[in-house]
């Protein structure tokens, strides 16, 4: 039997902020990146979700009381997780029509501009893909260079959500605190994302990016 609490390592009776940093912390050991893989990533997610869903009562939606959950019941935990929705805008879309990215409206001006289906639109976040990897596989060519967390080329910016970021990333504090993430290896943490893809040409970005080469695509 492996409950919620005891995958987030917290007590039973941990409030809110408690099971905010615990998830926080495991979610980083258990980061593919980090030594974990895509099963015990997901599983964290999972436990989070649970006690998430948490009514007033302590109590999951059908009244089951989350410490009696057993995730290790579920066969094929990875297929248990629901894709992820993220709503995506290209940066250089921001650029040409004079928006910022710090507008509250900025995705319902985008919804009106009639952009091209690949500067603005919707995709799914599969449980075992990064978020460069689900934009690749549905077709889209972002940008990106070493796809080891050593630059800044597959920079995305959070408008809405969390994404995860491993722990030896180039992203310096400040930029992450603000919302920058990198797209190669970074899964989402949250049911629903808004991202601003290709920020790469931001001026607060320019030392992190690498040259053309090889490997770089845009
Ligand atoms: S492509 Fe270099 S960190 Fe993602």
């Amino acid at each position: 039997m492996v409950s919620p609490f005891d995958v987030l390592d917290v007590d039973e009776d941990a409030d809110e902020a408690a099971i905010e940093r615990a998830y926080r912390d495991r979610v980083k050991e258990a980061h593919p990146d980090q030594g974990g893989t895509v099963e015990e990533f997901q599983l964290v997610r999972r436990a989070y979700r649970e006690l998430d869903d948490r009514d007033r009562n302590g109590e999951a939606d059908d009244g089951t009381d989350p410490a009696d959950i057993d995730l290790s019941d579920d066969e094929g935990e990875a297929d248990a997780v629901q894709p992820v929705r993220v709503e995506f805008l290209d940066y250089a879309a921001i650029d040409d029509y004079g928006w910022s990215l710090d507008d509250d409206d900025l995705f319902r001006k985008a919804s009106h501009a009639d952009l091209d289906e690949s500067a603005h639109g919707r995709l799914l976040v599969h449980p075992d893909e990064s978020l460069l990897e689900a934009a690749e596989n549905r077709g889209f060519a972002w940008p990106f260079s070493c796809r080891g967390g050593a630059c800044a080329n597959c920079a995305v910016y959070l408008v809405e959500g969390e994404l995860s970021q491993p722990t030896d990333h180039i992203m310096p504090e400040e930029l992450a605190e603000r919302g920058f993430r990198l797209s190669c290896n970074g899964y989402p943490l949250s049911d629903d994302l808004k991202i601003v893809f290709n920020v790469k040409q931001l001026a607060e970005l320019d030392d992190l990016i690498l040259p053309p080469g090889p490997f770089t695509r845009r």
